[in-house]
């Protein structure tokens, strides 16, 4: 089987950073290692002067002949991030990343300076961890044999597990067709149905959004499985046990059996919202923050109705998983491809959390499918994913997307 643990930290490591000696000491130590590579990324993404200042501290890191240089204070930022030290010391090790701290209005730049800010993301994390920045031509698609991978293929579940995951380690998703019954699905479909009127906009258990027509919809029904016991069997089906054990990473579900976990969610895609989130925009999971803590996670889609270019299906960007590059953007350098995931009824997609994806919004067909995710094994107790999750679970009331075109 092939891995796709790529966890580099433990949370058992986590310390609150100190910030005098991370900067006087640490950082110049960083920047001799690594500022290279760093700043061959910064060349790339054409990132300006950063300044960041963290209670009376601030320093500016600098692109500048091949390294970045690191000045006290905050003379030719061409943006400055303020932040306090929580933030500041989650950002260094990880935890929270430029995206979340802003999700969270914990830092609040103009639009323009925002974007500089996201810009420096994988530099920072080349800087500190000395990964690389993705460059045009670094990440390559074979076969087993070393021949070219097909990447529109997709997988029954007459394949190997041996060749599904091989797939999934070089792509970083996958397309299982006809996994589950019709059915099944359409079991499912009437349990969503009878379920939706037990949800309320603000129960903290679902995500709502308005269409132009004023009306309300829950389009993200959490801890779904308390409604459908059709649900709570295909979970503890071996079919889906299956797709958990392809990278032979031990990957579980992490469920109790009990409805007091959020196993599982049934989205359910109205066409033409205005406000709050049904359809994601580009995005890794991970783009939140804990990377290197938890990456790479399983997340499965469970197509209850299918899904095309008119109804919001999935795109995925191959690859992805093994680039170090902003989490929520396709820059236009990035040289990886664009994947879109058509499914039918019963098929399964797979996108791990390090994957970029976004879902279509649905232009003529409402769609409706499940999530649901296994995590790599971690015993300790997971350092700041109380602050993550509340910036998850805010999202809805804070941002809108885009309209559909
Ligand atoms: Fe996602």
């Amino acid at each position: 089987m092939f891995s796709v643990d790529v966890r580099s930290r433990l949370d058992s490591d986590v310390k609150q950073i100190e910030l005098e000696a991370w900067i006087e000491n640490q950082l110049p130590l960083l920047l001799e290692q690594n500022s290279a590579i760093a700043f061959e990324g910064a060349e790339l993404l054409g990132c300006r002067p950063l300044g960041i200042r963290v209670s009376e501290k601030s320093f500016t890191l600098i692109p500048s002949n091949g390294h970045i240089k690191m000045n006290k204070g905050l003379d030719n930022a061409a943006v400055v991030v303020d932040m306090d030290e929580i933030s500041f010391s989650d950002l260094v090790q990880d935890i929270q990343t430029p995206q979340s701290l802003a999700t969270a209005k914990v830092i609040d730049l103009p639009l323009r300076d925002h974007f500089r800010f996201l810009k420096w993301w994988p530099v920072i994390r080349a800087i500190i961890d000395g990964r690389p920045v993705h460059k045009p031509g670094d990440i390559d698609f074979v076969e087993q044999d070393g021949s070219p991978l097909d990447l529109n293929r997709s997988f029954t579940l007459e394949d190997s597990n041996k060749d599904i995951s091989w797939f999934l380690s070089q792509t970083g998703f996958l397309h299982l067709e006809g996994w589950w019954s019709q059915d099944l699905m359409h079991e499912i479909y009437t349990d969503i149905d009878n379920s939706i009127k037990k949800y309320q906009r603000g129960d903290g258990r679902s995500w709502w959004a308005k269409t132009k027509d004023g009306k309300d919809h829950c389009v993200r029904l959490q801890y779904f499985q308390e409604h459908s016991e059709t649900v709570k069997k295909l979970l503890n089906d071996g079919k889906h046990k299956r797709i958990a054990s392809l990278p032979g990473d031990g990957h579980t579900l992490e469920w109790n059996g009990s409805n007091q976990q959020n196993v599982i969610e049934a989205l359910v895609k109205p066409i033409g919202i205005v406000e709050g989130i049904s359809d994601l925009p580009w995005h890794k999971d991970c783009s939140l923050g804990r990377h290197s803590y938890d990456c790479s996670s399983i997340t499965v889609g469970i197509s209850v109705t299918g899904a095309d270019d008119k109804s919001g299906q999935l795109a995925v960007v191959a690859g992805s998983h093994r680039a170090n590059l902003q989490p929520n953007f396709i820059h236009p350098y990035l040289d990886l491809p664009v994947v879109a995931l058509p499914t039918k009824t019963g098929d399964v997609t797979v996108h791990l959390s390090c994957t970029l994806h976004m879902s279509h919004p649905p232009i003529e067909r409402e769609r409706r499918v499940m999530y649901t995710s296994f995590s790599l094994p971690n015993k300790s107790e997971k350092v700041g994913v109380d602050r993550i999750s509340k910036v998850r679970e805010e999202a809805y009331m804070k941002v809108s997307q885009a309209p559909a075109k």
